[in-house]
């Protein structure tokens, strides 16, 4: 098993390339198949993840040539299956996204229900209430989704839950579907965005994404588009974080800033000096963090996605913070993981105290999930001594060259693949 090791101490300085948006990426490469004609994507973040999805669009014909890591054109004329293997699925959620490709395209799709995961059992009746809205027909058969419908018709819809995901997939189908579909109670977070402005590059008629409200009039064609991802916040903010953690001096680049305004915010009110460029953020951390108080919400409120990066930076404020989990209900175990480093934490359901220490002591820990493995990292380069992240599989789901770009900028951190490579690094990092 894959693990990374680090020696903490050293505060994180210089600059970072931030890549593309993995999560926008997803909704990209799965509506790329809605057309027969060529979509060339650029900016394409090479991540486990949008990996994945790829592979299981060639399963079903799609032709996927790559340009170079970050440019790939894919063709989907010879598609000649619509059902998604429950592999794919089982690797990445986000294959589900080809339930509303496919449905809007071809008025037909089968993909095999995802699993709950380790930060919560993320049902997708919405989803599902959105396809059922269009006129489709949803069926669950020895644990596969089929969604199939003569037509889609236009509806007017209002989302139980502001979902991610069920704002992306609905939209799809939608965009092939007869007459202008409204969606009310949406999610508005910049790769929702990013996937209407990509789905309208290739003549979709979607308005209103960003706000609460979307209108889509359905077109009966879709044509092919070069289209290039937003820069990924997610990534950018992890690398904040890890500048106000190990009080550092960083600069994110090739990013928007305004899509990191509620973790700016955050960030200034730990104490931080952060100053905003066109596309870059600077984050410099000096002396004491402040405590804080941080209330995880959907876009424009601070993302659940950051919500271990700060859960980790807190643990080394002077002062008592805390942090309410309001989208997931299983997003703080890896509380669990900082306890074991010295962190003073204590989690009541949705709601976590966590009492500063003057610094975390380096330990052995698992990551248990993407953003929970990217945020043991930070403890680790913030922490007195070294520690060891098992399981770094899930944070190569959705950072490229993590352990590269912070070695970049001075954090000692090396993969190993063998308890005897362990040893020799600990050897050499000391
Ligand atoms: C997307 O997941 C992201 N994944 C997640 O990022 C992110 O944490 C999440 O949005 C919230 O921002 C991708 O974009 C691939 P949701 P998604 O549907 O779409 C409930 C990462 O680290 N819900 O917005 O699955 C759900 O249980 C990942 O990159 C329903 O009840 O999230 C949750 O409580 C982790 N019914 C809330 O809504 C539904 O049908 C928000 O989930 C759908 C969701």
């Amino acid at each position: 098993m894959d693990r990374y090791i680090i020696k903490g101490g050293n505060p994180l300085v210089g600059e970072v390339e931030i890549g593309g948006a993995k999560n926008a990426a997803l909704g990209i490469i799965a509506a790329s198949i809605m057309t027969d004609e060529t979509v060339t994507i650029e900016n394409l973040p090479d991540v486990n993840d949008t990996n994945v999805l790829l592979e299981a669009m060639q399963g079903i014909g799609v032709r996927v040539m790559r340009i170079d890591r970050h440019t790939v054109k894919i063709n989907a004329s010879s598609v000649f299956s619509h059902c998604i293997e429950y592999d794919y699925i089982r690797k990445i959620r986000a294959s589900y996204y080809l339930l509303g490709a496919l449905l809007g395209k071809y008025r037909h799709a089968e993909v095999a229900l995802p699993g709950g995961c380790k930060i919560g059992s993320r049902p997708i009746d919405q989803h599902i209430k959105g396809f059922k809205a269009l006129g489709a027909k949803v069926t669950l058969n020895h644990g596969n989704i089929i969604t199939e419908a003569d037509q889609l018709r236009s509806t007017h819809l209002y989302f139980d839950v502001v979902s991610v995901g069920a704002t992306i997939n609905v939209m799809m189908a939608a965009a092939m579907s007869e007459g202008t579909t409204i969606m009310e109670n949406v999610a508005k977070e910049p790769h929702v965005v990013d996937i209407a402005n990509f789905l309208n590059s290739m003549g979709a008629k979607i308005r209103g994404a960003g706000t609460n409200v979307i209108r889509i009039t359905g077109v009966r064609k879709l044509h092919g588009t070069t289209y290039s991802i937003i820069p990924d916040q997610i990534e950018a903010g992890t690398f904040m974080f890890a500048a106000a953690a190990t009080r550092g001096d960083v600069t994110v680049l090739n990013v928007i800033p305004k899509h990191l305004e509620a973790t700016i915010y955050k960030l200034i009110e730990l104490g931080c000096e952060v100053e905003e460029f066109d596309d870059a953020v600077r984050v410099v951390s000096k002396g004491n963090l402040k405590p804080t108080t941080v209330k995880t919400l959907p876009y424009t409120g601070f993302p659940t996605d950051m919500q271990p990066q700060m859960g980790v930076t807190l643990s080394i404020c002077s002062g008592t913070s805390i942090v309410i989990e309001s989208i997931f209900e299983n997003r703080f175990k890896y509380l669990d993981e900082i306890k074991r480093m010295g962190a003073d934490v204590q989690v009541d359901g949705t709601t976590a105290t966590i009492r500063g220490i003057d610094h975390l002591c380096g330990a052995n820990v698992n990551a248990l999930d993407l953003r929970a493995g990217a945020a043991l990292c930070i403890a680790g380069l913030a922490a007195e001594g070294t520690t060891v992240v098992d399981d770094i599989h899930y944070i190569k789901r959705g950072y490229e060259k993590f352990d590269e770009k912070l070695r970049s900028l001075g954090g000692i951190i090396e993969e190993v693949d063998s308890e005897r490579a362990l040893q020799k690094a600990r050897m050499r990092i000391g």
